[in-house]
């Protein structure tokens, strides 16, 4: 092996490992292996496990009560160190688990190698590693349910400000601007409960597995499991300490939020074009150009619609280092962490700046209502008018509006500006009376039927996601 290839500082064995080994790893041995700079984030998960590790085994008397109380001391020490800032973390330590245990033995000497008894870094990074999942399914949710307050409010203010509803990006029939915002409630509302489930679903613990079969030392699982808010221990130890689908399944929710949030930004990017012009971000969310003075970009909006992609491909990336593992343990898991919190981190931020745009957004009540009426969206009035009134079958009201429609657009005119005549041109039975269903006003207001954007209906299912929701 050449100089190059060694790193000279770190000749000797690992201290935490290295008992059968005579030389140092490799510099490249120690850049692939090191997770530090990725897992130093679980730091206090890490230090809470490790307590609560050596509270069970003091209190099963596996170690005695001096030793824990010197492990306890020096653990909260770390915490300390670490949070002003003053630790040492070390590459050559590998992780954050050896990185904390190497500092304990320096702080208090030879009770810092009795806290690894009936433990392995096994199951101690699954059990680090849930926590901080747990929590960030707690933080996400949340997240998710400020963010549907804020919809459920501009939602109540805007019951009855009317917008074209959509498919295919043609405009088909008038709905309002608190409807398609309530839309987004019940998909966000969703996400939240599936981050609940992922947490409750995950909620069981892997500590005391050891490293892949369980130990002989007489230890007390479910201690250690209620010490950590866990609802009860992994029943099986090979599961506990190589099974990372807890991760996978938040990563989903997470993909499945951004895919939500990607759909809600790319509206408001149409949205906030001059041609549409339906609704203005605020400065605090918008950002210029450096060459055209006029620009008011929605890079917020955007970004949080590319966040989409490195959310997804966080997910796909642990499922694939997952997918062809055997039991139980490998170090392919390591791997896991830097996908997670990058999943995580983008979501949280994607999550705050999309509650702040849609608190501060303002809306073109002027220019929705106008696009509203544009592409003969009462159509599909005019045609129920006709079953409603003639008793014409569906089907053949359908073709009879067809018929006025092309009549309507070859004249340039709006379907409300044709005149009776016009109309009976085309089926002889109309009266007057039609032109009480041609208004976009009409039209969303007959909307009434459950889930229909009728705006008494808006305004109660706003009403009601705001009760449910809270402050
Ligand atoms: N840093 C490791 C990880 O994140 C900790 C577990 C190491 N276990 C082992 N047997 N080498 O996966």
């Amino acid at each position: 092996m050449s100089d190059v290839m060694t790193n000279s500082e770190n000749k000797t064995e690992n201290q935490m490992w290295g008992g059968r080994f005579a030389g140092g790893p490799a510099s490249v041995m120690e850049d692939i292996n090191a997770s530090i700079d990725v897992d130093r984030r679980l730091w206090r998960e890490d230090i809470t496990g490790s307590k609560a590790h050596a509270d069970m085994l003091a209190s099963t008397g596996i170690i005695s009560d001096e030793d824990n109380a010197a492990i306890q001391k020096g653990l909260d020490a770390i915490a300390g160190e670490i949070e002003r800032g003053e630790f040492p973390f070390s590459k050559a330590l590998e992780d954050i688990h050896m990185n904390i245990e190497a500092r304990l033995k320096e702080l208090v000497g030879e009770p810092a190698g009795r806290l690894h008894t009936a433990r392995s870094r096994n199951d101690q990074v699954a059990t680090d590693f849930r926590l901080w999942v747990r929590q960030s399914c707690a933080d996400a949710a949340a997240s998710l349910r400020a963010l549907c307050r804020a919809l459920a409010s501009k939602a109540a203010a805007n019951a009855d400000a009317v917008m074209p509803g959509f498919t295919h990006l043609q405009t088909a029939q008038p709905v309002t601007f608190g409807h398609h915002l309530l839309a987004y409630v019940e998909m966000f509302a969703r996400d939240a409960a599936r981050f609940d489930d992922a947490a409750q679903r995950m909620n069981e613990c892997p500590l005391g597995a050891a490293a892949l079969a369980g130990t002989s030392f007489p230890i007390d699982r479910e201690q250690t499991a209620k010490a950590l808010g866990f609802d009860r221990p992994c029943a099986n130890s090979l599961d506990a300490v190589s099974s990372r689908d807890f991760a996978m399944e938040a990563m989903a929710a997470a993909s499945i939020t951004a895919t939500h949030l990607s759909r809600l930004g790319e509206e408001l990017v149409i949205w906030t074009s001059a041609q549409f012009d339906f609704v203005k971000l605020s400065d605090a969310f918008s950002t210029g150009s450096s060459i055209m003075p006029q620009k008011r970009n929605p890079d917020a909006a955007e970004l949080v619609r590319a966040k989409a992609g490195r959310i997804i491909a966080s997910m796909n990336a642990l499922m694939i280092v997952m997918k062809g593992l055997p039991m139980a343990y490998a170090k392919d898991m390591q791997e896991d962490k830097a996908a997670t919190f990058e999943c995580f981190e983008a979501l949280g931020l994607g999550l705050v700046a999309m509650t702040g745009m849609i608190e501060d957004l303002s809306v073109n009540r002027g220019a929705m209502k106008s696009a509203a009426g544009d592409g003969f969206s009462t159509a599909t009035d005019l045609a129920d008018w006709l079953v409603r009134k003639l008793n014409m079958p569906f089907r053949d009201a359908h073709h009879v509006t067809g018929a006025i429609v092309a009549q309507a657009d070859n004249t340039g005119v709006m379907l409300h500006e044709l005149s009776l005549a016009d109309m009976q041109q085309v089926e002889p039975r109309i009266t007057d009376d039609v032109f009480s269903v041609l208004s976009v006003d009409a039209s969303i207001a007959s909307r009434t039927s459950f889930g229909g954007t009728a705006p008494e209906n808006v305004k109660r299912e706003a009403e009601k996601w705001l009760k449910h929701l809270g402050s």
